[in-house]
């Protein structure tokens, strides 16, 4: 018998790549026919698939992405953006055709913003792109965007169950449904999830309750562990009946445009090097913090001086070498 092999990556990701043009300085109100003034812009990777992706290699784990994208100059500089951050992008399909690259403008004011996509190569994804053997080369497959990605959804229980037979442990992140309808088999895809990762809101929609207590003992009887995110109060964390919680760093925001999807690299990051709940958490909040510090979801973590800077600073949580607690 053999020593089984490594597996390629530690985290493998399918799902969305595209831009993110964020306009700071607008009125609240946009009156129509106005020509209205932003005073900064920023043209950054956006998409949460692609940003978890980009900030967990940031952060040192070995990430393998899938995607679609376009024949078009906004989707050949997402790809390079990511690529540039150190990911894997030899599966993503350039597919030419009407349908370009997903592309977002979020209009972030001071503590509020407007997001407007047009969804493109995003809602086409499908499960013929995917290359398994690659996807399940890996100890962990994570999944952003549920509701974004529409043609891969049909698909996504048995794509789970396919990383869970491999021996891959599972995320979920499923940020917001634009439908507002929180359907589409959610809690069936939740029985192969192992990391759920929604926010308050979705948290309480994906469970059906208003109350968020409520919401996470449900959730938590679905999935292994529920992590929840708190905004600028931090994190929480229910695995069974046992409750952790974790306060976020106080820093000088500049946007919180994916600080989300940060939070989950860190989060997973340290997961995969064995850390316990708690370290798990608290580095989690260090990179959702890191995150609010520049222009978008991977400025902060692009520029190597100012992440190490940050992290070292706050004491980045050393990860304990342990079985993963799942
Ligand atoms: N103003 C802030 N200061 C410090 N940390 C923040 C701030 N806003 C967000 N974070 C961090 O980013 C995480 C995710 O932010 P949140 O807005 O809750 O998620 P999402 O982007 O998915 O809605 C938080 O749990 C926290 O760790
Ligand atoms: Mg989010």
């Amino acid at each position: 018998m053999g020593t089984p092999r490594m597996p390629r990556f530690d985290v493998t990701i399918a799902g969305e790549l595209n831009l993110d043009l964020i306009l700071y300085g607008l009125p609240d109100e946009l009156p129509p026919e106005r020509e209205l003034l932003a005073d900064r812009m920023m043209l950054t990777l956006g998409g949460s698939s692609s940003i978890v992706a980009h900030n967990l290699a940031a952060l040192g784990s070995r990430v393998g992405f899938q995607s679609r994208i376009g024949d078009d100059h906004l989707g050949r500089i997402a790809l390079e953006k990511l690529e540039q951050g150190g990911v894997d992008v030899s599966r993503v399909r350039h597919v030419a055709g009407a349908t370009k690259t997903g592309f977002t403008v979020i209009l972030q004011r001071d503590t509020w913003r407007n997001m407007v996509t047009y969804s493109g190569t995003i809602a086409e994804l499908c499960w013929e792109d995917l290359d398994l053997d690659y996807l399940i080369d890996s100890r962990h497959f994570h999944l952003s965007s549920y509701y974004l990605q529409r043609a891969l959804r049909p698909r996504v229980v048995e794509l789970l169950q396919r990383m869970k037979a491999s021996g891959l442990t599972v995320s979920l992140d499923t940020n917001d449904d634009p439908d507002d309808r929180w359907e589409g088999g959610l809690l069936e895809v939740l029985r192969y999830v192992d990391i759920f990762l929604p926010n308050e809101r979705e948290a309480k929609l994906a469970a059906g309750t208003e109350d968020l207590e409520a919401a996470i003992l449900r959730l938590a009887d679905i999935v292994p562990l529920v992590v929840v995110k708190l905004g600028p109060e931090g994190a929480l964390g229910q695995r069974g009946a046992t409750r952790f919680t974790s306060p976020a760093w106080r820093v000088e925001a500049v946007d919180a445009v994916g600080a989300g999807d940060s939070f989950d690299a860190g989060f997973l990051h340290h997961y995969l090097r064995g850390a316990d709940v708690p370290t798990c958490l608290a580095g989690a909040n260090l990179a959702g913090a890191l995150s609010t510090t520049r222009s978008g979801g991977t400025e902060a973590f692009r520029d190597a001086e100012h992440r190490e800077k940050f992290l070292a600073g706050r004491g980045e949580p050393r990860s304990v070498k342990v079985p993963p607690f799942l």
